[in-house]
């Protein structure tokens, strides 16, 4: 496995790569790599001959008084996952690389970026997650890019960035990936003690809840999110940002869900904010073939 600092190797790296017509997949993450990260790589793996992924915290995307500082960090242990998992190169690049001249530009995605986590984060935050990741377009070139379910604004604004752009990457989304008791993994759960670990999985379990009684037939918003509010309301320690039921597409709240629909929400649980969210059909569909832990 190659480890690339630069800009230049990096480009090098991705030139060899179609020189010889292999196809590159291309799995941007902050590090830290759990098995989520890991699933994506898996997935990219399995569908290219190579497999690049990049670790890079990027400082922009942390909005003021937010958790840059406190993002956890571990370039040995990833390096050593990275590898397990079968990735042939990790771009892994000082802020200096990436920002060291100031940065002028910026790609901003209307409407998508104003709802959800734009809210709660900050516009901001999703003008930075869209010029990090344009640029990293920009310097590793890969065909197809990896995305998890776990953060689907992010994934579909970036979607609607390629689109929009005419960037030449397939966006791949990925199912989120679980712990045994629901909760999504992320980089941030090393920051709960086990007992807000076990208070953070009421998300999901509100999130299937909303899901269940949708399924039943239960289709006003203003009910589901209630009955997800309750849950979370009854557990001490966590505390709602948001729950909200949104179209995929536009990401606007609808009052009556008969197509398919976006169930997100974040809570904060101590100092730790964290997503999750179910794309639920009201009549299964097309859903139905998500894997196991989605269906319950
Ligand atoms: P990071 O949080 O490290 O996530 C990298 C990728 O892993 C994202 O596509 C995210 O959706 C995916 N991921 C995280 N947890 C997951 C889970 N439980 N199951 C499946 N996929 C999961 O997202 C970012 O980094 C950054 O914003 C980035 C895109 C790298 C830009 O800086």
């Amino acid at each position: 496995m190659e480890i690339i600092r630069s800009i230049a190797e990096m480009r090098e790296f991705s030139r060899n790569c179609t020189k010889y017509g292999r196809s590159l997949g291309f799995v941007p993450t902050m590090g830290a790599l759990h098995a989520g990260h890991i699933s994506l790589i898996e997935r990219s793996c399995r569908d290219n001959d190579v497999t690049v992924i990049s670790i890079f915290v990027n400082p922009r995307q942390f909005m003021q008084s937010e958790d840059f500082d406190q993002y956890p960090r571990d370039e040995a242990g990833d390096l050593e996952k990275a590898e397990a998992a079968g990735v042939d190169a990790v771009f892994l690049p000082e802020v200096d690389e990436i920002y060291g001249r100031e940065c002028l530009t910026s790609v901003y995605v209307a409407s998508l970026s104003e709802t959800l986590c734009g809210i709660s984060r900050g516009t901001g935050h999703f003008r930075w997650v869209c010029t990090i990741v344009c640029k990293l377009f920009n310097i590793v070139q890969p065909g197809t890019a990896y995305f998890g379910q776990k953060d689907a604004q992010q994934a579909l604004i970036i979607g609607r960035m390629v689109e929009d752009l005419n960037i030449p990457v397939e966006v791949m989304l990925c199912p989120t990936a679980r712990d045994t008791s629901g909760l999504a993994l992320s980089s941030r759960n090393v920051r709960l003690t086990p007992k807000q670990r076990e208070a953070a999985t009421c998300l999901y379990q509100a999130l299937c809840e909303a899901r269940r009684a949708l399924r039943k037939g239960e289709k006003a918003s203003m009910i589901l999110i209630e009955l997800m509010t309750e849950i979370i309301e009854k557990q001490p320690g966590a505390e709602i940002d948001y729950l909200q039921i949104v179209a995929p597409g536009t990401l606007q709240e609808v009052e009556w869900v008969d197509d398919l629909v976006l169930i997100a929400g974040a809570i904060r649980v101590g100092e730790v904010r964290l997503i999750d969210n179910l794309i639920v059909h009201p009549e299964h569909g097309p859903w139905s073939e998500l894997p196991e832990e989605e269906q319950h």
